[in-house]
């Protein structure tokens, strides 16, 4: 994976994409979040999976995602990954017309080195997905190309964090702390550069191999953007979150 720094090109007249709720593990099949580009995508809120729910979900897991979710000492944590894993095998089993606890997973070759820990995969399929879990909130969505999701919540003390971004985004970040820069709060605004950023990594699949300074992709309120063969959009999440979707041309 080169440092080649980009820039991404926002698109105003572009809508934030919305999400499909995926309210219930006992509903099969999934619903599919249908539209032109073959994409599905689902925002689960996990204060609203039931303890019976989740008992369901987690019996799908293999003994890796119950050995990583035991790691989790936070126990919003654990819920969240836990949740995360039970929906992306509802979802990437229902696209693949199997049980969700017959999926197993792999992953693909990482772009920066070539070793097995790239974007994740389901076994025995074409199909493309991504996961992103943080407390309250988790986004699962499966395309018929490289798709990448993250969402995120606001920090509290985002000028503190800001300076992990591109220079230009954490200067932006500044200045909405400082009240120079109208177009959103500092936590709005660090919140849409990290998931943007975070989204695009994913989809690309190096993650945080590739270094966040390098790409500018805004920390402006236009819900779209475009950066080399990729498209990125912003995702309605409850307030206090933010989210993005990033997804190749082809
Ligand atoms: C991918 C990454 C950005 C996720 O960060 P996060 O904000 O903590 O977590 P999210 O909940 O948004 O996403 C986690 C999911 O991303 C996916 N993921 C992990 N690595 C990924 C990658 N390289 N590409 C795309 N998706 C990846 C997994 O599904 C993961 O789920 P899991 O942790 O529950 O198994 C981060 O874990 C990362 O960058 N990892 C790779 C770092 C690295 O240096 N790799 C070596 C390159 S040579």
């Amino acid at each position: 994976m080169n440092r080649e720094t980009s820039e991404a090109v926002p698109d105003r007249s572009a809508t934030a994409i919305v999400p499909a709720t995926l309210a219930s593990f006992l509903t099969h099949p999934a619903p599919r979040a249908a539209d032109g580009v073959g994409l599905g995508i689902w925002l689960v809120d996990t204060a609203r999976v039931g303890e019976h729910e989740l008992e369901i979900g987690r019996a799908w897991l293999d003994g890796a995602e119950r050995k990583q979710a035991s790691a989790y000492v936070r126990a919003e944590l654990r819920r969240a990954y836990e949740i995360a894993h039970a929906a992306a095998r509802l979802v990437v089993g229902t696209s693949m017309d199997i049980p969700p606890e017959k999926v197993v997973w792999g992953r693909h070759a990482c772009p920066g080195c070539g070793e097995p820990h790239g974007r994740p995969r389901a076994e025995g399929t074409a199909i493309e997905f991504s996961l992103s879990h943080t407390p309250g909130q988790v986004l699962v969505a499966v395309a018929d190309v490289p798709v990448g999701v993250d969402v995120e919540s606001h920090p509290d003390d985002p000028t503190a964090l800001a300076g992990v971004l591109h220079p230009r985004e954490t200067a932006e970040i500044d200045a909405a702390a400082r009240g120079t820069l109208d177009g959103g709060r500092a936590a709005v605004r660090f919140t849409r550069a990290w998931s943007r950023t975070e989204a695009y990594l994913k989809g690309i699949g190096i993650g945080l191999g590739r270094d966040p300074h390098l790409d500018y992709l805004g920390t402006d309120a236009a819900p779209g953007r475009t950066v080399g063969e990729w498209s990125l959009w912003d995702v309605v999440v409850p307030e206090g979150y933010g989210a993005a979707l990033a997804l190749r041309s082809s």
